[in-house]
């Protein structure tokens, strides 16, 4: 009886937590029209394509550490060479293991609702992970295995060059960072992150990860994404959705 109840409080906060990403817009992932520019020229595209494409490469050859021979399929990390918002995670679940695209299981549907309810497409944006390979029962990262596998995503966030990264999560924001703050900390507000030795900062929020969001669900930890999720809109000056109604 009380497993009952338990099951359909957390469907309800589910679904709950579904309309506060989408409720209150009309927008749909493929249809609507998306607000974020275009920041390199064809030339520049087509190199960078070509070089997301050999780093894919590699990360699909990679035996690095232990985590290659585990894996069922690499994950790269997928989207718009000229991206100008990152979306960096901790490592691949079972899904992504399985399909080799970053972000597809619940988290990642989650994350699609965010992106959407920013007035932007799955497609508009880049989404990597720290680690490109699963690590067994999704354990956390060992720091050996970030050492080995973080130069790919540098080389991305190089390539890519984006006008905000969005690190999900306490590793992404760590790592990306090199602290050893809180996630809580951390959050909220803008760092920078230095691609190299005199580069120009990127601008980094990190944020609370989406499977984190699914565990602890609570009107406080969506409001707080979603604040997030406008400051990162409000830098680009992209226009900022309707708080999504309740
Ligand atoms: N969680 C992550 O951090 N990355 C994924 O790709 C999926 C879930």
């Amino acid at each position: 009886m009380e497993n009952h109840a338990d099951i359909s409080k957390v469907v309800r906060q589910h679904a709950e937590m579904d309309t506060f990403f989408t409720g209150g817009f009309t927008r749909k992932a493929e249809s609507s029209p998306s607000h974020a520019p275009q920041q390199k020229d064809d030339a520049s595209l087509a190199k960078a394509v070509k070089e997301l494409g050999e780093i894919a490469a590699q990360v699909n050859q990679c035996r690095k550490c232990q985590l290659g021979s585990l894996r069922t399929n690499a994950v790269p990390g997928e989207g718009n060479p000229n991206a100008q918002i990152m979306f960096v995670g901790e490592g691949p679940g079972a899904d992504e293991d399985a399909q080799g695209r970053p972000f597809v299981g619940r988290a990642g549907q989650l994350l699609d609702k965010i992106i959407i309810a920013m007035g932007l497409k799955r497609s508009d944006v880049f989404i990597a992970n720290i680690l490109k390979c699963r690590p067994p029962n999704n354990r956390d990262p060992r720091p050996d295995e970030i050492i080995n596998c973080f130069p790919y995503l540098q080389q991305q966030i190089e390539i890519i060059n984006p006008e905000i990264i969005v690190a999900l999560g306490a590793p992404a924001a760590k790592t990306l960072l090199n602290t050893n703050k809180s996630i809580g900390q951390l959050r909220g507000q803008f760092h920078d992150y230095y691609a190299g030795l005199g580069s120009v900062p990127i601008k980094l929020m990190p944020t609370y990860h989406t499977a984190y969001l699914l565990r602890n669900y609570s009107p406080d930890n969506r409001r707080r994404v979603w604040e997030d999720m406008k400051k990162v809109l409000a830098e680009l000056d992209l226009p900022i959705p309707e708080p999504p109604k309740r």
